[in-house]
């Protein structure tokens, strides 16, 4: 099966074409063409994601990253009139969307494919709806069924992917699974049965920890997202042997159940940071230390014992903040200790992309046919 998949959840534009082949015993897939624009740079200004500003962005990349991933040679399918006057109503939140549509979709040859799969939730809802328009106005014109996709069962399978290649050895999951999804967004333990049987056995009662990073970040003066600078001057201090002078607690590590809290740890950063005052570069290196200590204690400590409760034989890591190197190595260690397997992400598809969205698609076309999408919806808090 042929995948054209779309992703615009958050601030970044993604689309993918995948081949995809098996069930959910054993599948394999390759990726045939990948193009995503990340937004970072436009957000950065405003301390972190300005929705209106993300919905317009998606607005203006999706077709110039469609035409990067398809054959523009003039041979597209002609827009009747007719067609045109659904697509205007279905575009019309969308103007930019649509001009682009009108003037490129006939110059852009038909790609091979047989779904289209959209993210449509969770997420921000002005711009989970423009991939959802695109996803619809492609499927009209290219007569071509959707499937809707939760973003978090594209972070599950975003561990799929090696190098953009197939990746046979990975098939081969043992069940029950274990997945800790940490993004911007999420903190959640799922256990997974089977494709598609997940339960969420744990969650943050406030923040999620990747909020956690960027909120420590603008604390310490430091540029959207800050999960990546916290991470870089956390390894500084550890290059350079620093031991912090400062404690942070560890919320709910020992509360005995699978939640997190990361607010408490954000507000002690907070105080922290007040009672310094001015704060030199290897103080902000111990504060990042100490922050991503105490984040990653928590982390190891609740996905242990949710492997352990749930006697899980694989862990699965999805979300953008296990590009964090620090937490990769003590997720990894932790799993060795206990004798199971452990499937991380490349560090570049652990943040949001299109690939994922489209192996997820793919996952759920398991148990769920795709459709001609007339009733698709953005659900901004969809669950798993
Ligand atoms: O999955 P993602 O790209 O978007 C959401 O669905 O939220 O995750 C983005 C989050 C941000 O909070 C960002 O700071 C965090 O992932 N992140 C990191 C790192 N790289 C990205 N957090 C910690 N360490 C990193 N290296
Ligand atoms: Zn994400």
């Amino acid at each position: 099966m042929k995948i054209l998949s779309i992703e615009t959840s958050c601030d970044e534009t993604a689309l993918a074409i995948l081949d995809a082949s098996g069930n959910e015993k054993g599948f394999k897939f390759k990726v045939n063409n990948t193009a995503l624009y990340s937004q970072i740079e436009k957000h950065k200004e405003y301390g972190g994601v300005f929705p209106s500003l993300a919905k317009r962005e998606h607005a203006l990349n999706l077709i110039p990253l469609l035409t990067e991933i398809t054959v523009v040679n003039g041979n597209g399918v002609e827009i009747s009139e007719e067609t045109k006057k659904e697509l205007t109503e279905m575009l019309d939140r969308e103007p930019d969307l649509l001009k682009a549509f009108l003037e490129y979709i006939p110059k852009i040859s038909k790609p091979d494919i047989d779904m289209i799969a959209v993210t449509t939730g969770p997420g921000l809802e002005p711009a989970l709806w423009v991939g959802i328009n695109f996803a619809r106005a492609l499927s009209l014109v290219w007569q071509t069924p959707i499937m809707p996709v939760n973003h978090m069962e594209g972070h599950i399978a975003s561990v799929m992917v090696e190098a953009e290649e197939i990746s046979p050895e990975i098939q081969d999951i043992a069940f029950p699974a274990i997945a800790l999804l940490i993004s911007g967004g999420h903190t959640q333990l799922v256990k997974i049965d089977s494709w598609g049987k997940y339960e969420i056995i744990g969650s943050t009662r406030d923040d999620a920890v990747g909020e956690a990073f960027d909120k420590t970040a603008r604390l310490l003066g430091l540029p959207y997202p800050g999960g990546p600078e916290i991470s870089k001057l956390a390894q500084e201090a550890r290059n350079m042997g620093l031991v912090p002078s400062i404690e942070f607690p560890r919320p709910m590590i020992n509360s005995g159940d699978l939640n997190f809290s990361f607010s408490g740890l954000k507000t002690s950063v907070l105080y922290t940071v007040k009672k310094i005052g001015e704060l030199d570069e290897n103080m902000k290196k111990e504060i990042a230390l100490e922050f991503e200590n105490a984040a990653t204690d928590v982390l190891v400590t609740k996905t242990k014992k949710a492997i352990e409760d749930s006697n899980a034989q694989t862990l699965i890591v999805g979300g953008g903040v296990i590009a964090n190197r620090f937490i990769r190595e003590n997720l990894t260690t932790m799993t060795d200790s206990l004798g199971i397997q452990i499937l991380l992400p490349s560090r570049d598809l652990s943040t949001d992309n299109a690939i994922m969205i489209g192996i997820a698609g793919f996952i759920k076309s398991f148990r769920e046919k795709p459709a001609m999408g007339a009733n698709l919806k953005a659900i901004g808090n969809l669950s798993l």
